[in-house]
């Protein structure tokens, strides 16, 4: 293996923290960077010391690099993963993947369609009490699952208003804001799907709304007035999942499984740390940050989002590499998307029960 060539798609707010990991893994052989914004691409280049950069992702289509990793706006991602496929690329992108089912179908048949590889950036795969749960449940400690409850809190006022400003500009007030919490629903969803290796199946879903909301308002693109959602899902191992997703909250933020319980041993995590606990007593454990092997400069310096940067971009450029399926395939992805996109249908309908639909496990040998 001679390594890999690979084009950092979006120098934003994002994408800024990925640059150093994906130009320093030993791995990638050749780094670029690509921005439409010329003024920012001239800025993190030359402060990154990259030399060959690209002003649009058309441009890092036509060009021979083999893989992109995208960090644009949310709402970009589905169709600039399916473009990149389609030109031969293999692709990561940020979170969230897509932004409808029907963006969920497109890009699961195009990975089938292309063969290329495709992973998504869910930083709450690689937190270190993700992590921690993931080998409790490969052990069998958990038992049979029961029940997780996971969070995503994120005020406003916690560095989203500054989101908005920096991609809209003074006309950021008007009617670009207020999506449904639901519609950005990976970060706590992975915890129960990837910790249990199970999906959703049906969901009933409430929403709150906050009196005389500035932001989450009917006259916006979104046509939404719910500030928060809660989900309660049955899950295709017979267990249920609580979710919610808060955008007022006074709360310091979280990204989190609040619990995870099964018959046999349970973890807890809160703003007080994480126990571990089973029928005869407690444990206060204390997961690290060093769950897997990483290749050094990662290692020593692994990014936000409790470490889990440094493993997201070795999981892309090792499948990449190796010719192998990543941990967050499009299966597995889809499976972190979809249940928030029918949850907010739910609570718009008072909490009606519905169908989750699921794309399947990955094929078996996909990429050999
Ligand atoms: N925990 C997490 O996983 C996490 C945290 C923060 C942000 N994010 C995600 O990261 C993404 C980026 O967020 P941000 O705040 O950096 O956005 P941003 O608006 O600051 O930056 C996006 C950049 O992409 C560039 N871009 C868009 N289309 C392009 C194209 N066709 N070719 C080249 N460049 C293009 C834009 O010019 C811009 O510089 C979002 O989707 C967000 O959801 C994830």
């Amino acid at each position: 293996m001679l390594g890999i060539s690979l084009g950092l798609v979006g120098v934003g707010m994002f994408g800024q923290a990925f640059i150093d990991l994906f130009k320093n893994h030993p791995d990638v052989e050749r780094f670029a960077l690509c921005d439409l914004k010329k003024d920012r691409l001239k800025h993190f280049a030359e402060k990154h010391g990259v030399s060959e950069t690209y002003h649009s992702l058309d441009e890092i289509c036509c060009s021979d690099i083999e893989a992109s990793a995208t960090i644009t706006q949310p709402w970009l991602h589905a169709r600039q993963a399916i473009q990149a496929m389609k030109s031969g690329k293999h692709v990561y992108t940020a979170v969230p993947a897509a932004k409808s089912l029907e963006e969920c179908d497109a890009l699961v048949k195009t990975v089938k369609q292309t063969g290329m590889i495709y992973m998504n950036g869910e930083t709450s795969y690689f937190r270190p009490e993700n992590a921690f749960c993931r080998k409790k449940a490969e052990d069998g400690a958990f038992g049979e699952f029961v029940h997780c409850r996971a969070e995503y809190f994120h005020d406003l006022s916690h560095g989203l208003y500054e989101v908005a400003k920096n991609r809209w500009g003074d006309k950021w007030r008007r009617d670009k804001t207020g999506a449904a919490p639901m519609s950005h629903p990976t970060h706590s969803v992975c915890f129960p799907v990837s910790i249990m290796k199970a999906h959703m199946t049906e969901v009933s879903a409430q929403g709150f709304i906050y009196p005389n909301d500035d932001w989450f308002r009917k006259d916006t693109i979104h046509k939404n007035v719910f500030s928060n959602e809660t989900a309660l899902f049955k899950m295709s191992n017979g267990a249920t999942a609580l979710i919610s997703e808060f955008r007022r909250i006074g709360h310091l933020g979280c990204e989190r499984a609040s619990g995870v319980y099964g018959t046999e041993g349970s973890f807890e995590h809160n703003l007080a740390g994480a126990v571990w606990a089973d029928k005869n007593g407690k444990q206060i454990v204390q997961p690290t940050k060093h769950h897997e092997w990483l290749p050094e400069p990662l290692a020593s310096n692994l990014g936000g989002h409790g470490g889990a940067h440094a493993y997201l971009v070795h999981e892309f450029v090792d499948s990449v590499n190796r010719h192998r399926l990543p941990r967050i395939n499009i299966w597995e992805t889809v499976r972190y998307c979809a249940p928030g996109l029918v949850a907010h249908q739910s609570a718009l309908q008072g909490g009606r029960l519905l169908k989750v639909p699921d794309w399947g496990d990955p094929p078996e040998d996909f990429y050999s």
